[in-house]
């Protein structure tokens, strides 16, 4: 029962203020309370409990916001994240969104790829151009998702999905990842996880 002016000046003023203002919440929980589910999996301090598991923290909102949306709507298939988002409304996605994309992106410790690796690599983002899309040091933008170090489990993962079109979300990944010569992307995966 929290009417706008309630929220802010209520306790929970300095936690509203903390994250942009006064926006009145879609439910009584507030953000923190909505995303902490989220650290079971995606990290407390944003390094994901398992390998196949993606960070989010300093993943770009836009991309984000389009991942849940799709896992929401099924587009792209997965037996965790689709029962998760499917609760969320769309204010509360793009809510989820920017509290994760202003996090620190988490330090993964993964290795450097070697010389001759590194050189497969950007011999390969040579031909295929995808800093044109992820831009330099594939760093993401707005709906294009950072790749740099990124865990190299779950590139290999998800790349093989776009590949098999087991995530459909984005035909356009999936022909050009089936274009790309599996050495190729091998090589990008071992490349992108050590930057
Ligand atoms: C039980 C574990 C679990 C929980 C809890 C969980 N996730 Fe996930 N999440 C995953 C897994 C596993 C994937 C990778 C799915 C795949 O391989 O397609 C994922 C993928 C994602 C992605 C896609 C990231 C990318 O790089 O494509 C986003 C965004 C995401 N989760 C957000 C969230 C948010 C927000 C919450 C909390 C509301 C949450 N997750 C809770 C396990 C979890
Ligand atoms: C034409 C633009 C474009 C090019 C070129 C491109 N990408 Fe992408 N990539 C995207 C977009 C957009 C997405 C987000 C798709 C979605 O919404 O699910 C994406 C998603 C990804 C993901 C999923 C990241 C995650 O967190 O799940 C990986 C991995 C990836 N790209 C790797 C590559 C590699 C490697 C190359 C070069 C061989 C490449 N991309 C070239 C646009 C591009």
């Amino acid at each position: 029962m929290y009417g706008k002016l309630n929220w802010c000046i209520s306790g929970a003023a300095a936690l509203a203020i903390a994250f942009g203002g006064c926006a009145v919440p879609s439910s009584a929980q507030s953000i923190e309370e909505k995303v902490q589910a989220c650290a079971g999996c995606h990290g407390e301090d944003g390094k994901p409990v398992d390998k196949t598991i993606p960070a989010i923290w300093g993943q770009q909102l836009g991309y984000i916001y389009l991942q849940l949306r799709d896992f929401k709507r099924g587009d792209r298939k997965n037996d965790i994240m689709q029962p998760i988002a499917s609760s969320m409304e769309r204010e509360d996605m793009l809510a989820i969104a920017e509290y994760f994309s202003k996090k620190p992106w988490p330090d993964l410790g993964q290795p450097r790829a070697p010389r001759e690796i590194a050189d497969q690599a950007l011999r390969a983002n040579g031909s295929v151009g995808c800093t044109g899309c992820h831009l330099d040091r594939f760093q993401g933008d707005g709906t294009v998702p950072r790749l740099a170090g990124m865990s190299r489990e779950y590139l290999t993962k998800t790349i093989d999905d776009f590949r098999s079109r087991a995530r459909g979300n984005n035909p356009g990944m999936s022909d050009l990842m089936l274009a790309t010569a599996p050495e190729d992307l091998a090589a990008l995966e071992e490349y992108l996880s050590g930057l």
